[in-house]
């Protein structure tokens, strides 16, 4: 069952959305060479603090792990879910991927974005574009009678249009009351398959794209998901509300 959110539940929804994103608009500025993922882990966990939030990530549970950090920050070949850390020191040419997951009023707002510290190779400038641009082809494609096969071929087709690949072990999600609800938002798949979507729905809408393969592994520290051939990756989130007049975009900055 896909839950369809009531008036009370889009207001609280925006609301958790705008706190996210604005955690997330607070650390894309400080990403820069010498600064670790740690010192923006903690940047984002204390804008969260003060805004009134919760990291929805900090002891998320998987099987018996429990994540241990406020943030997700996944450097080049780390696709998703890379554990904030002292000893990694960013520096120029790094391609960096923040993830913000808040709670707010028991509502979740989830959100991605990738910054590439210059000088970077044209390669790697297009990787981000074309990532950032499937984004917002998947959001087109969140429309009241559409299928949630149609974000997911909308994106798939762009990317790999361009060259590059999406990730087929993790996929963009409902997200509401809990981090991850019904239905699975692919960032691969064929027009008119998967559930029909409604009015009142919300998406996480996440492409996660590679440079070279779509395999990807976990590492051993039971999180950090990266290529299998080390080739960079970009991630890109929205969470978003389905409406009779369009998608509406929610992780959006603004006052609260
Ligand atoms: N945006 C990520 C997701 O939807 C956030 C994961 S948080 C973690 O899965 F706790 F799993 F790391
Ligand atoms: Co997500």
């Amino acid at each position: 069952m896909i839950p369809i959110k009531d008036q009370t539940g889009i207001a609280r929804m925006r609301e958790a959305c705008a706190v996210a994103a604005t955690v997330l608009d607070i650390l894309k500025p400080l990403v820069r060479p010498g600064i670790t993922t740690q010192d923006l882990e903690e940047v984002g966990r204390d804008a969260m603090r003060r805004l009134g939030a919760k990291s929805a990530c900090f002891g998320y549970q998987s099987g018996s792990r429990r994540y241990p950090a406020h943030t997700c920050i996944s450097v080049n070949e780390e696709v998703v879910h890379g554990i904030p850390s002292l000893k990694r020191v960013l520096k120029e040419g790094d391609v960096v991927s923040l993830d913000v997951v808040v709670e707010y009023n028991g509502y979740i707002g989830d959100n991605a974005f990738t910054v590439a510290i210059p000088p970077i190779k044209p390669k790697v400038q297009k990787l981000l574009t074309v990532s950032r641009e499937a984004l917002d082809l998947g959001i087109q494609q969140a429309l009241v009678g559409n299928h949630i096969g149609d974000i997911a071929s909308a994106i798939q087709k762009h990317v790999e249009k361009n060259g590059f690949s999406v990730v087929r072990d993790l996929v963009g999600h409902g997200v509401g009351v809990r981090m991850h609800e019904e239905p699975e938002v692919p960032n691969f798949g064929r027009p008119g398959t998967g559930p029909r979507i409604k009015a009142g729905m919300t998406f996480a809408i996440e492409p996660m794209v590679n440079l070279g393969t779509y395999k990807t592994k976990c590492l051993s520290d039971g999180w950090t998901i990266v290529t299998t051939d080390n080739s960079p990756s970009a991630h890109f989130e929205h969470t978003v509300l389905t409406t009779a007049r369009g998608p509406e975009i929610l992780t959006i900055p603004r006052p609260i």
